[in-house]
Formats: C-alpha cells, sequence, structure tokens
C-alpha cells in the first residue's frame, strides 16, 4: 500500500484547450440528522476530453450518481469546483444530456412531446422542434411511434426515447447513469450495439460520452476509458485507457483479461490494483496518496455485529441484517466497513461473512477482545499506528493532537479531519494503544495517564 504511485503516460493531464469538463479535487459530503457527516466523495480530479468514450465503474454506494451530478453542475461539490471549457460550471453555457435508469419519460406526453420537451425549454421554434424530434426518433428506431404514451411501450423502446430527448439537443456530452440496467439482456445488448454505432459512425455530434454503470463487460464493451470508483468514500482506484478495436469480441483473450482484472480491482477493496493488462507502469490509487477513511462506527458496534453474525452461523445478508437490527443500510455500512478494514469480516455478494478472527473475536472476553482490536487496529490502520509510534518515541510519550490533525487537513476537509480523530480517538482508547487527555488536546501513552493521575493524587 506503500508504493509510490508511477507515473502512467495514459494519465497525464490532456492539453488545456481540449478538455471539455475539468474536475479539480471536488469532495461531497452529506450531513446527517445526528451531526456525523458522510464523506461520500474523496478529494477527485478528473476530465472529460473530447473523443472518448468514458465508463465510471464501481460498487452500489460508491458515488457514481453522486459524481455525474457534480459533473453535470446538477449538484454542487462540498470542496474543489468543475469547469466547463476553463469557466467554473455555474457561471458556463453548459450543453449536456443525461439518460437514466429510469428512464424519467413523462407519461402524459407522447414520444414526439417528450423528445421535443427539452427544444422546447431551449425556446427552439415549433416547426424546428418537430424536424429535428422526427429526425432524432427515427435514428432511435421508433419510426411510427411518434403519437404512442411511454405505458404503450416495452421498456427497451422507452429507454429509446430517453435517447432520442437526450441526443435532439445535441448534446457536447452525452451523460448516461446506468442506461442499460433496467432492461433484459437482450434488449440491453441491441440498444448498446445501436449505441456504439451512432457513437463510432458519428451520427451523433456527441463529442464525449461518460457512462455510469456497475457492470464491467458493458465497460470493457464500450469505453475508451475505464475509471474504477472504491467506496468509503469514493474514490478512483484505477484510470486507464481501453485500445481494443470496435467491434470488441467478448471472447477474445484481451477482453476477458481486462474483465478480469476490473474483477480482481472491484473485489480486493483493501489491495492497490496492479497496472492494467496492456499498461506500462503502475495505476494511481487515490488510496496510496495518504490515509484510509475511518469508517465511523464505535468499536461496541463493530463486537454486537460480529457477535449476532456468529450467531447466525457466520454470514448472513447484509440487507436482512439491517432489517432485523431496524437499522438503515447506510447506517450498518461503516460497522461493516470498520468490521473489515480490521479484517474481522469480508463482503461476499452482498452477505457479511466473519472471518477466523472476527470469530475469535466475537467469541473472547472483553478484555481478549480489547487485545484482538489493538492488534487489528494497529496493523490495519495507519493513523492509530503513527500515533502510537510517535508516542514510543518520545521521551515524555505524549504528542499534541494538533500535529495529526495537520496531516489529516491535507486530505480531509477540517471537519472531517477533526472526525477522523474523533473516531481514531474511540479506537485507540477502546484497544488501550493510547489514551487522549481532552483537557490538553494530546496523546498520552495509556500508562502515563494512569501515572499522572496517581502523581496528581500523591501530590494532594
Ligand atoms: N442526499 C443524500 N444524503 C445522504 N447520503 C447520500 C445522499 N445521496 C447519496 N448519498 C450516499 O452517497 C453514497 C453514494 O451514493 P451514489 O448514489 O452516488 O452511489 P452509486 O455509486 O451511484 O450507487 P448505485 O450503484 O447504488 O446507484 C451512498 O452511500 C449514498 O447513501
Ligand atoms: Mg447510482
Amino acid at each position: 500500500m506503500q508504493e509510490t504511485a508511477a507515473t502512467n503516460p495514459a494519465l497525464e493531464a490532456p492539453p488545456a484547450t481540449d478538455v471539455i469538463i475539468r474536475a479539480e479535487g471536488i469532495e461531497k459530503y452529506y450531513a446527517q440528522p445526528s451531526q456525523n457527516r458522510i464523506q461520500v466523495i474523496a478529494p477527485t480530479d478528473l476530465s472529460i476530453v473530447p473523443g472518448e468514450i468514458l465508463a465510471l465503474l464501481g460498487p452500489s454506494g460508491s458515488g457514481k450518481s453522486t459524481m455525474l451530478r457534480m459533473l453535470t453542475g446538477l449538484s454542487t461539490p462540498s470542496a474543489g469546483q468543475v469547469f466547463w471549457h476553463g469557466t467554473p460550471i455555474h457561471e458556463a453555457e453548459i450543453n449536456v444530456s443525461i439518460v437514466f435508469q429510469s428512464f424519467a419519460l413523462f407519461p402524459w406526453l407522447t414520444v414526439l412531446e417528450n423528445v421535443e420537451a427539452p427544444l422546447q425549454a431551449r425556446g427552439v421554434a415549433p416547426a424546428e422542434r418537430r424536424e429535428r424530434s422526427m429526425r432524432m426518433i427515427d435514428m432511435v428506431g421508433l419510426d411510427g411511434f411518434e403519437a404512442a404514451y411511454p405505458k404503450e411501450l416495452s421498456g427497451g423502446m422507452r429507454q429509446r426515447v430517453g435517447f432520442a430527448r437526450a441526443l435532439v439537443v445535441e448534446p457536447e456530452v452525452l451523460f448516461m447513469d446506468e442506461p442499460f440496467s433496467a432492461l433484459d439482456v437482450l434488449t440491453a445488448d441491441n440498444l448498446r450495439s445501436e449505441l456504439l454505432e451512432l457513437w463510432t459512425k458519428k451520427t451523433m455530434p456527441t463529442k464525449a460520452v461518460f457512462l455510469v454503470t456497475h457492470n464491467i463487460e458493458e465497460a470493457v464493451l464500450l469505453a475508451d476509458r475505464i475509471i474504477v470508483l472504491g467506496r468509503n468514500p469514493g474514490r478512483i482506484r484505477t484510470d486507464f485507457p481501453v485500445h481494443l478495436p470496435h467491434p470488441r469480441d467478448r471472447k477474445a483473450e484481451a477482453f476477458t483479461q481486462l474483465v478480469d482484472y476490473i474483477y480482481k480491482v472491484l473485489t480486493r477493496p483493501d489491495v492497490a490494483p496492479a497496472a492494467a493488462p496492456g499498461q506500462p507502469g503502475a495505476v494511481r490509487d487515490q488510496r496510496q496518496m495518504g490515509y484510509q477513511m475511518l469508517p465511523h462506527a464505535r468499536p461496541g458496534g463493530i463486537a454486537g455485529l460480529l457477535e449476532l453474525l456468529l450467531d447466525r452461523g457466520g454470514r448472513d445478508d447484509m440487507y436482512r441484517l439491517a432489517d432485523d437490527l431496524a437499522f438503515e443500510i447506510d447506517d450498518l455500512l461503516p460497522i461493516v466497513d470498520a468490521a473489515q478494514l480490521l479484517g474481522f469480516l469480508k463482503v461476499e455478494e452482498g452477505d457479511a461473512v466473519i472471518t477466523p478472527s472476527g470469530e475469535e473475536f466475537a467469541n473472547s472476553e472483553i478484555l481478549r477482545q480489547k487485545e484482538l482490536f489493538r492488534n487489528a487496529a494497529l496493523e490495519n490502520v495507519l493513523l492509530l499506528r503513527q500515533i502510537r509510534r510517535a508516542l514510543d518515541a518520545k521521551s515524555d510519550h505524549t504528542v499534541r493532537e494538533d500535529f495529526f490533525l495537520d496531516l489529516l487537513d491535507e486530505q480531509f476537509s477540517e471537519e472531517e479531519g477533526q472526525r477522523q480523530m474523533d473516531t481514531a480517538v474511540t479506537w485507540g482508547r477502546y484497544g488501550e494503544i493510547f489514551d487522549f487527555d481532552a483537557a490538553r488536546r494530546r496523546f498520552v501513552l495509556p500508562d502515563a495517564l494512569d501515572e499522572e493521575i496517581a502523581a496528581g493524587e500523591d501530590a494532594s
């Protein structure tokens, strides 16, 4: 995890003039009723350039849709900025369209009226509106269905309307959020090939396509470049070009190699990805740049979850667990992530699975639990390891909190940095890795605080 990121020529910034959308250090957090803030996207840089289909892949909840919303100006980043041809996106006149998984058609409008709607919103005159919409309906193969209503159409046809409506404004960038995942396999395949044909033959004037998907094959089939996001917080784990010629053969070795590579990256969230097949040098993994994000979970919660899981034979579906605990899945996830980070649990196909060390932990007495927690935390959590090392190294065995806050601030917002610190303190105290003197805002070795208190008592 500490390897240095080598330069990958593919990642070098394209000439600034060419970039259509550029995100610089964008982050997103959401406030929660409990005052806790969830960091959904860690600081991320990303560019969309002409001539490319860019696929954004990632597990559920990794922030793909959030990223799309920020890149299209629908949502404002909590930090960092998005530029449209070099101008801050909220000051620019942008030209993008979005196709959604849910089609998002107006049920009370006909096919033609749905396709015309964005042109009407842009003030295009009726005759031109009609002409352009008819052409687009023709292009997506819905000729003859102009007067039909969405409810009369199959899912595949509805998504064709979605595409026609998106393309009719001739967007410079076409954004798609899982556009094929609500469709049956064959329909999805057909639509993908047709879209690709429109793109490669330049029938559509779109300069770049940004596709959000969780389907690995779909990404490898369509994309010129693939970015894989990891979760908690969402961050770029690998980013590489795909040089396979179109039409791509799913059975070709180069194709399956790429699919396997991405599968490995996705299923091993804690391992820094190797270079993609055919790529020079290592890939960028933002996690290599510093601290992992500590999930804001309490040790008691982690212990509780592991005990429950053990009670259920060591494995259970996460949604069922959340349901039985009357938790929202998003409240359970930080606990699952924490247990995973500590090596007590694994997530496999939506199931939480206890590991042998998790089992030992769940079966142990409280003192032994603290010891197992301490070992796992020191092994897996850089911040805790650093604090403990600093305490051991200093002759007075105490270190100011500020020192570590400054390090965290380079990576997190000030508030998130403080929250990271608070969680680290909770974990460090529970595992007796260190103690924290809240009055003086200093870390101390656990025994040192006892000694100080004892010394104070002696003196009185
Ligand atoms: N308005 C919100 N308030 C709080 N949390 C949110 C909000 N919107 C999204 N999130 C959280 O942000 C994280 C990322 O969500 P997002 O929808 O971007 O993920 P995704 O990768 O698109 O997932 P999926 O594959 O399920 O569509 C999730 O943990 C989600 O719960
Ligand atoms: Mg989504």
